[in-house]
């Protein structure tokens, strides 16, 4: 969950600001890969040898992608021609709804192929290697992959205050963070698990046409040193003001580039309204986000997790779809199963 966005790119996948997000423990990519040396190495577009499936069906879309970009990473890894590949992948949340399905499917694929690397040659000898080359390889699949590569906070793009931040890998924040924000908690409101309209490559594109473009670039560079700070102090409210604001910014920016589009549901709106009245009325620290989507993501500290989330249970899950809700928190990150 991103707090300062990542909007706009340009080059190979590089961000025109940097973002800071929260790795989440519950919304998760499951990938396995599986195999085996090809009797016969073909080249050209055919170039690579992949069986695939998601949640245990065959997708043409998703394997044309994925073929795609295993096809575009052969000069990182050659060696992906030879072989004879199955992919096994599901997720435990609905794609494409803007629960940044993208991010956790293109970093778990990530960390798969340089496992690989890793085994077959032993190329990748400490983790801070092994990390960097895995963000790395994860944005070239999808932007916010990259910092998907880590539990908790993670920082991608570089920026003058941050020692060892780049823009061609994400680095990890953990350690920079207040106790305050540990195991902060993310409740995902879905309210639809429709596939968007607008996909974020292409709200990626209509940024570099955008009238807002230069402002939006800086105004982000100013959050995210505002969010920097917050996070170090433990403060929650300006905290969770930028994470709104962030939020809205967003949508704003799609709701106002050329042509215009606009993600949120009339039951988003809902939820925001709601959750602003009942930060005031109770005084609780309960603060909104939302990703290129409709789904709303609540954040707030574990101290009042019972509270809220009872709230959420009662008064909220009648905006979402069937009453789901995903009680995520942050997690320490992807695992090798
Ligand atoms: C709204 O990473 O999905 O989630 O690089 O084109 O794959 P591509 O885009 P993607 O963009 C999602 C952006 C966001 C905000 C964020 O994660 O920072």
């Amino acid at each position: 969950m991103a707090i300062v966005k990542y909007w706009g790119k340009h080059g190979q996948q590089l961000a025109r600001n940097p973002s800071l997000s929260l790795t989440l423990s519950e919304a998760f990519t499951e990938t396995k890969i599986s195999y085996k040396a090809l009797e016969k190495v073909v080249s050209g577009s055919d170039a690579i040898q992949l069986s695939f499936t998601f949640e245990g069906k065959e997708e043409p879309a998703f394997a044309e992608r994925i073929k795609k970009y295993l096809s575009s990473l052969l000069p990182v890894f050659p060696f992906l021609k030879q072989l004879d590949l199955t992919i096994d992948t599901k997720n435990s949340f609905p794609h494409s709804s803007g629960i940044a399905s993208s991010a956790s499917a293109m970093s778990a694929l990530a960390l798969c192929l340089c496992s690989i690397e890793d085994r077959l040659f032993g190329t990748l000898s400490s983790d801070q290697e092994f990390d960097q080359k895995a963000s790395y390889i994860a944005r070239l699949g999808s932007g916010s992959a990259c910092r998907s590569v880590y539990g908790h906070w993670s920082l991608w793009g570089e920026t003058g205050e941050v020692k060892g931040s780049s823009d061609v890998y994400a680095i990890p924040m953990a350690d920079q963070v207040h106790p305050a924000f540990e195991r902060a908690q993310d409740a995902i409101l879905i309210v639809s698990e429709h596939k968007k309209s607008v996909s974020s490559t292409q709200g990626h594109q209509l940024m570099e046409t955008h009238d807002y473009a230069s402002v939006r670039f800086q105004q982000a560079r100013s959050r995210l040193h505002r969010l920097l700070s917050a996070l170090r102090m433990g403060d929650w409210e300006d905290f969770g003001r930028i994470a709104e604001n962030e939020a809205l910014t967003l949508h704003g920016l799609m709701m106002s580039s050329n042509p215009s589009y606009m993600l949120m549901h009339p039951n988003t709106l809902r939820i925001l309204n709601a959750t602003r009245k009942y930060r005031e009325v109770k005084k609780v620290p309960v603060y909104f986000s939302l990703d290129a989507g409709p789904n709303v993501h609540l954040l707030y500290p574990e101290s009042v997790k019972e509270e809220v989330n009872e709230w959420i249970g009662s008064e909220l899950s009648t905006y979402c779809k069937d009453g789901k809700v995903i009680y995520d928190h942050g997690g320490d990150g992807p695992e090798e199963l």
